[in-house]
């Protein structure tokens, strides 16, 4: 049998402990991982320790303390702390999700923390985003329309508007693209299933006048067709939205007007 072993570059080492419980409290353990492009150094799992009773809910608040209190160099993205801004998306306890909606006292044990997966590492839990909003923007998200522009507004009636349901409320956190089989082996040339829900939010949109050049832009052996229906997706979205439902919308579109 061939055996397949890791780089040496590769291989997460174990890092410091920090904060090791002295006082009586309500503690919690933290593996994060780390990993500086300026240290010439492997990546390494840091542990760090909180007295519960001392931080916020959130494993977003416990990052935040970390920082604060314990160790600056720890680096992160977040925004909102509320679910809207998508910048704190992380792997926790093995899942992809968002550090802000994720509860401390849901993980049992250790609290353990990567970056998002199969992405390149920017810095400690930041990832390179470069590639996922390039494909974002090559579906162009935003309204086209051929029509004269009206004096006011593109009108949409209330069902219209109401098919943008499930669709419009994606925070681009790419959760579900980085759970995506499918997209950890071909991210160069398969779009993912965060930016074709994208694609299918304005494919969808009543107001929008460039139906046919979208589905153009999508016709590919890749680009769409790379989905095969695995919904890991639509099982990480922290945001209930389901993107396998949308790339199979799609699909369908693209069967329909051969006909
Ligand atoms: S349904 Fe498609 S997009 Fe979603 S995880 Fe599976 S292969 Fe990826
Ligand atoms: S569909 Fe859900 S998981 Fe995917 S990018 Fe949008 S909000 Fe994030
Ligand atoms: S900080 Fe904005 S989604 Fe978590």
């Amino acid at each position: 049998m061939v055996q397949l072993t890791l780089p040496n570059n590769s291989k997460i080492k174990s890092g410091k402990t920090w904060n090791k419980p002295e006082s009586k409290g309500k503690w919690k353990e933290f593996r994060i991982y780390r990993w500086s492009p300026d240290d010439d150094a492997n990546p390494s799992v840091d542990n760090y320790w909180l007295n519960l009773e001392d931080c916020g809910p959130m494993v977003l608040d416990a990052l935040i303390k970390i920082k604060g209190d314990i160790d600056s160099t720890l680096t992160f993205r977040r925004s909102c702390r509320e679910g809207i801004c998508g910048s704190c998306s992380m792997n926790i306890d093995g899942t992809n999700t968002l550090a802000c909606l994720q509860a401390i006292e849901d993980v049992k044990g250790p609290v353990k923390i990567y970056p998002l997966p199969h992405m390149e590492v920017v810095k400690d839990l930041v990832p390179d985003m470069t590639n996922f909003y390039a494909q974002h923007q090559s579906i162009e998200p935003w309204l086209q329309t051929k029509s004269p522009t009206p004096p006011k507004e593109w009108r949409q009636s209330h069902e219209d508007r109401q098919e943008l349901d499930s669709l419009y409320e994606c925070i681009l956190c790419a959760c579900c693209s980085t759970s995506c089989p499918s997209y950890w082996w071909n991210s160069d040339r398969y779009l993912g299933p965060a930016v074709l829900l994208q694609a299918y939010r304005w494919v969808n949109d009543s107001r929008d006048e460039a139906t046919g050049e979208r589905l153009d832009n999508l016709e590919d052996p890749f680009r769409l067709y790379r989905c095969h229906t695995i919904m890991n997706c639509t099982k990480a979205c922290p945001k209930g939205l389901n993107p396998a439902k949308a790339i199979a919308e799609l699909k369908k579109l693209m069967v329909e007007r051969r006909v």
